[in-house]
């Protein structure tokens, strides 16, 4: 619901639990509120905004205010406000200053979609509505156009903005984030999600420091590193209690996300594009769409905060028939072969897999050009016959014979320099012209900025899915960016490559999976390197990361579910040893590690022990049977493994009728103490059966109560499930 208060010009936006509030004041947009909801139709400045002069602020504003220290809804550099601005323009004549004033307002029902960029969506029916707030500035013509996207039942509101060029004059955009927050209160905490290859998204959490922190990625891609996500705490702000701000960004490349505190009691806190080596040129009458921004309150803590960021990621930004539909358990032969197969050997994995149960045999890197190792090849999207003589569709139709679909690895946006493309095209790649390009992984990036490079995509993947019975589609980028230039654009626009590439991405994903709506497309990025909602608008999961143990898994599934839902975590069970850390741990706790997840086999199933097999044959049995309720339900991640050995996740159905008890202990204490975990989000008034044992317990004992754990053996792993009578 969207209120506008004439009388006071405030703005009231209002979800089921929270409340949005900006006001116009002396023809500025504040912002005055972000938190649990408040009544309509009641607010006022004067009750909203503490204000008062300070010595050495510029006094833009009446009665010897200052937009230096007032909370400002969409703050720009060059005037008196010297905080971290939203928006930085150079204009014709080399000035840089913007003030942006109030102009007009419009709210409509539902919400349009953002040019050639993935967003959030409403569908008929949703009580969904948009705001469009328009700031202009008088002296060069520039308009601002903000919008708001306010889901009511599902607690969310989404940013974005679009710059207008109404002047007579080329402006250059330097930094246009997408949200800008002023929150008139200091003492924060920041909860954000580094990593790196193979342990992504480790949450950290850390005091907000007078001064300004960031994190970021200049790496072409939202990456490993940091991930396109900060929420600000209070600091007595837990799992389960208090409150958290959640900032997300529908965006797949560099970004920046952060918080400003100054002295005057507000922080600033910001998500968008990375400003640095951006430039965008902008000619009169052009316009600049930046990415959607999703921000998230919660009052239940960071549990609640991460629950409502599920249900709008799994229903109003995955789309396609897969959103809600159960997808496929798989088999993947990427560590049970690596480089090194060839169709017999495929078929004997399949032959096992289709034996358990498993639904699609997913053929990974190396079936192409003459790719043996990783030195060659990408680009060359036609079969490698010595590998596989009877061609994709002979082996698709073998696997399909064996009762499995079959599904296929891309890595689109590469070339290797040992390539048929590379030879033909050596201009296609990123590059600077007389600099030499730096190879990561042996490999080169195509140059996606480029309108041709991304109809070449198009259409070779087109081909190949037209070639043959594919029903899934990997599509992997083992590297980040270097040498980011395009031969195409003139020197002026060579700042633009960065965000270009991720509009022809965007469009080479659009038509790609809008041609196929049948095949099932999974992320990819050497691992979780480009887990973010802008891929998953596309592909509605992506591989979690390359390390795929079961001890480790748990933080980075936990990390990752901070802000997105188990039903877009690709995760595997794979041989032991472990391949990435050399631990052995049971099948069965492998596979209660996966199961929550999008589950699949990444080994040679042909080398378990017949008890191994039985144990899998079961687990994939279960996994249908649950895998609705982990996909649909509510998470409650109820004991978090940086908390100690043990971890306990519990998905409930919308309904409050079934929910899956899953916990693990990483490792047995001696003499261990008396531990209960309560569970959560049941219904308190219902009475619940252990469908295993039989047992009933009242919803109540369980959430209040708990139910006893006992840490007395490395490596166990049980999931429970409890069903409403
Ligand atoms: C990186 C991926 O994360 C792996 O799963 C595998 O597909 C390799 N690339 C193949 O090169």
């Amino acid at each position: 619901m969207i209120c506008y208060n004439e009388q006071e010009k405030i703005f009231h936006l209002k979800t089921c639990r929270t409340s949005y509030i900006m006001g116009v004041y002396e023809n500025t947009l504040l912002h005055l509120y972000w938190g649990d909801a408040l009544e309509t139709g009641c607010e006022t400045f004067a009750q909203m905004l503490q204000a008062r002069g300070r010595s050495f602020c510029a006094t833009d504003m009446p009665d010897g205010l200052s937009t230096d220290t007032l909370p400002m809804e969409f703050p720009t550099f060059g005037s008196a406000d010297l905080r971290t601005p939203a928006l930085h323009v150079r204009y014709a004549d080399g000035s840089r200053i913007t003030r942006l004033t109030y102009d007009s307002y419009r709210i409509l029902d539902g919400k349009p979609a953002l040019e050639r960029l993935p967003a959030t969506y409403a569908e008929a029916g949703d009580d969904v509505q948009t705001l469009e707030i328009t700031l202009c500035d008088t002296y060069s013509g520039l308009r601002v156009v903000l919008s708001y996207g306010v889901f009511h039942t599902m607690d969310a509101i989404t940013r974005s903005v679009r710059v207008e060029n109404g002047g007579s004059d080329s402006v250059t955009l330097l930094n246009v984030m997408s949200a800008c927050l002023d929150f008139q209160q200091l003492g924060m905490e920041m909860l954000h999600l580094p990593g790196a290859w193979a342990r992504e998204r480790f949450p950290e959490r850390v005091p907000v420091m007078r001064g300004k922190m960031t994190v970021d990625s200049l790496r072409g891609a939202s990456s490993a590193l940091h991930n396109p996500f900060a929420a600000l705490l209070e600091p007595d702000t837990t799992e389960r209690h208090g409150r958290v701000w959640g900032m997300n960004l529908v965006y797949s490349g560099n970004f920046t996300a952060g918080a400003e505190a100054e002295p005057y009691g507000c922080t600033r806190a910001f998500i968008g594009i990375h400003p640095f080596d951006f430039t965008w040129n902008l000619a009169p009458g052009e316009s600049f769409q930046s990415p959607e921004a999703v921000l998230v309150f919660s009052a239940n803590g960071i549990g609640g905060m991460s629950r409502i960021f599920h249900r709008l990621y799994r229903t109003r930004l995955c789309r396609g028939a897969f959103r809600d539909s159960e997808r496929y358990a798989l088999i993947n032969n990427w560590e049970a072969t690596y480089f090194n197969f060839n169709s017999d050997k495929i078929a004997h994995i399949a032959e096992k897999a289709a034996s358990v149960g498993l639904d699609l045999m997913v053929l990974d890197d190396g079936w192409f050009g003459h790719r043996d190792n990783d030195h060659s090849s990408l680009g060359d999207w036609y079969v490698y016959k010595k590998k596989l003589p009877e061609g994709l569709d002979g082996l698709a139709e073998k696997v399909n014979n064996m009762g499995m679909r079959f599904g296929l690895w891309f890595e689109p946006e590469m070339i290797s320099e040992d390539s048929d493309l590379y030879r033909a095209h050596p201009d296609w790649c990123l590059h600077v012209a007389g600099r030499p390009r730096t190879p990561s992984r042996n490999q080169l990036i195509l140059d996606l900025s480029r309108k041709d490079v991304c109809d070449y995509i198009i259409e070779t993947i087109s081909g190949v899915l037209k070639s043959a019975p594919i029903a899934y589609v990997k599509w992997d980028m083992n590297r980040n960016m270097s040498e980011v230039g395009s031969a195409l654009l003139p020197a002026e626009q060579q700042g633009e490559v960065y965000h270009r590439y991720m509009l022809g991405l965007y469009r080479c994903l659009e038509a790609i999976t809008s041609a196929f709506p049948q095949v099932l497309f999974e992320s990819c990025s050497g691992g979780g390197g480009r887990f973010d909602p802008g891929m998953l608008y596309y592909m509605p999961q992506t591989w979690t990361s390359d390390d795929t143990d079961a001890v480790e898994r748990l933080m980075i599934q936990y990390g990752t579910s901070i802000c997105y839902p188990y039903s877009s975590m690709g995760c595997h069970v794979s041989a032991v040893p472990n391949h990435q850390v050399g631990r052995v741990t049971p099948i069965r706790m492998r596979g209660h590690v996966a199961m929550p997840g999008q589950l699949g086999y990444e080994l040679d199933l042909n080398k378990l022990t017949d008890d191994e097999i039985e144990e899998v044959k079961q687990q994939v049995k279960e996994y249908k049977q649950l895998g609705e309720l982990f996909h649909q339900g509510d998470l409650y991640r109820l004991k978090n493994p940086d908390e100690g050995p043990v971890t306990v996740l519990l998905f409930v159905s919308p309904d409050q009728c079934k929910a899956a008890f899953c916990l693990y202990v990483t490792k047995a204490m001696a003499n261990a103490p008396h531990l209960r975990i309560r569970l959560d989000g049941l219904d308190a008034t219902a009475q619940y059966r252990d469908t295993a044992t039989g047992e009933i317990y009242s919803g109540s004992v369980l959430m209040h109560v708990g139910l006893p754990c006992i840490c007395d053996a490395d490596y166990k792993s049980e999931i429970r499930v409890f069903e409403k009578l």
